[in-house]
């Protein structure tokens, strides 16, 4: 006889708002916390809200590829993600979603992706020329922005074929208003609608209107103009033809959704991974250094090709190694459609279920020492001794980040660019922390000096 399954434990909370203070207070402390005190499978409640937390790669196998039928995006931070990019790829689900996927796949194949390799050295060597100037004035740069506005370029170009230079600082600062409301509005029981005309809201409106008019001036752009051969091109055929896939075409307000969906996605990700790099390059100068020397050796000062990529060991590695310890997507949450037990527990229908790569990038099973910064973990070797998904950054099973092989080209040709031409060092008594919020952000601006690498 099987044994019914248990509720699964995890910290007392208050009787009416559960565990609400606790993840509001330090979400990321307590999760990794309640994996270590807890086990695998965690509960919380969060007011009338029950929350699993599962943290062993096996069962996150189970819930997002052997049982993932059992689970969808239809969840609560689905719904206000919506408020941002209307519905698309990252919050849709079953028909809608496998219609779109299909769509877009094959813009994000590695292997065509790498045509895109002289663009992304171009727009680094463009912020860099910036950089000399404050080399030369010794005067700090905030390696976040300098990121964020880097990887949004870069998106920009890639997937839409457009400029966004006289845009990108409205893009910067609107981005990150609306992720932080929506951040907001995730950690609250009780969530006022956003029509009401509260200061916050009408900050969010604003903001998002204004993304929206620059992708719908983009999108306008681009049907006046010449055709190109890029993402935004195969939705406008999508749209146009009401091809779509598997019939039934794109309307308007769809092209836009996806379009918003990956210029907000494809960019605030990357930027917050390589913002983490520089950091933990900084702070450990011996893995700086032999990374700066791989890329020297390799390359010497010309630029990198499609054709180095293959050759560069170290530098992948120390972004998967920063990745590991500061994923930028730190949580995935799921609805449970149908109740499922996990590890003996009872999973029920109709809560939430949340991964976070964060903890399971730290489980004390999986990674010896886990807080040590260590990008020998990902050699070859390391790799095939690994558990499947132990190491989870883009996600997995049929939602994985459809813009992983992208992330991997940029992270991989500005690393080795900023190392040819530039040595960051952190500004003392800058206060480094994590923010967790709909990306893991760094709390505040990330002030670093710059110098030459050949002095
Ligand atoms: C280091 C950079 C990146 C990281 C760590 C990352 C991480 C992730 C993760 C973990 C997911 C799965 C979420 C879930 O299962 O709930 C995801 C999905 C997604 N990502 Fe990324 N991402 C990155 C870069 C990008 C880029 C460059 C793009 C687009 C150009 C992109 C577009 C998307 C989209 C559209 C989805 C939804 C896919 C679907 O559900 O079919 N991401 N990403």
């Amino acid at each position: 006889m099987t044994a019914s399954p248990k509720t699964a434990p995890g910290p007392r909370g208050h009787f009416l708002i559960g565990n609400l203070l606790a993840f509001r207070r330090d979400v990321l402390g307590l999760l990794v916390d309640s994996q270590r005190d807890f086990g695998d499978v965690v509960r919380f409640h969060l007011g009338p809200m029950v929350i699993h937390l599962v943290s062993h790669p096996d069962y996150i196998k189970q819930v997002l590829v052997t049982h993932q039928h059992l689970y969808n995006k239809d969840t609560r931070s689905s719904s206000k993600i919506v408020g941002i990019t209307g519905p698309g790829l990252l919050t849709s689900n079953g028909d809608a979603w496998l219609r779109q996927r299909r769509l877009m796949q094959p813009v994000f194949n590695a292997q065509r992706l790498l045509a895109y390799t002289d663009l992304i050295v171009a727009a680094t060597d463009r912020m860099l020329d910036g950089w000399q100037a404050r080399a030369d004035a010794r005067r700090p740069i905030d390696v976040a922005s300098e990121m964020t506005r880097l990887t949004c370029g870069i998106i920009a170009r890639v997937l839409l074929g457009a400029d966004l230079s006289a845009d990108i600082d409205d893009v910067e600062r609107s981005t990150t208003i609306v992720m932080e409301h929506t951040w907001r509005r995730l950690q609250r029981i009780i969530d006022p609608p956003l029509w009401l005309p509260t200061p916050a809201n009408s900050r969010f409106r604003a903001a998002k209107r204004r993304l929206d008019e620059i992708v719908f001036r983009l999108i306008a752009e681009r049907r006046g103009g010449p055709p190109k051969n890029d993402l935004l091109a195969l939705l406008l055929k999508a749209r146009d033809d009401g091809a779509g896939g598997t019939g039934g075409g794109m309307s308007e307000e769809q092209l836009h959704n996806e379009t918003i969906t990956l210029l907000l996605a494809g960019h605030e990700t990357t930027a917050n991974a390589l913002s983490w790099t520089w950091y933990l390059l900084a702070c450990h100068p011996h893995w700086r250094q032999n990374t700066h020397d791989e890329v020297i050796g390799l390359l010497g000062q010309r630029p990198l090709t499609a054709e180095d990529l293959p050759r560069l060991d170290l530098v992948p590695r120390v972004f998967q190694e920063a990745m590991r310890l500061y994923p930028p997507i730190w949580i995935m949450e799921r609805n449970v459609l149908e109740s499922d037990v996990i590890g003996g527990y009872h999973i029920p229908a109709g809560s939430a279920l949340e991964i976070s790569p964060f903890v399971t990038h730290r489980h004390p099973a999986f990674w010896a020492n886990p807080e040590r910064f260590d990008p020998d973990r990902f050699t070859t070797q390391g790799n095939a001794s690994r558990q499947p998904y132990a190491y989870l950054p883009f996600g997995g099973g049929q939602r994985l980040c459809i813009g992983s092989h992208l992330a991997m080209l940029e992270a991989q040709v500005i690393v080795a660019r900023v190392l040819q031409r530039f040595r960051l060092e952190l500004v003392p008594g800058c206060v480094v922390a994590p923010m967790p919020g709909i990306t893991l952000r760094l709390r505040h601006a990330l002030l670093m000096t710059v110098h030459s690498a050949l002095a």
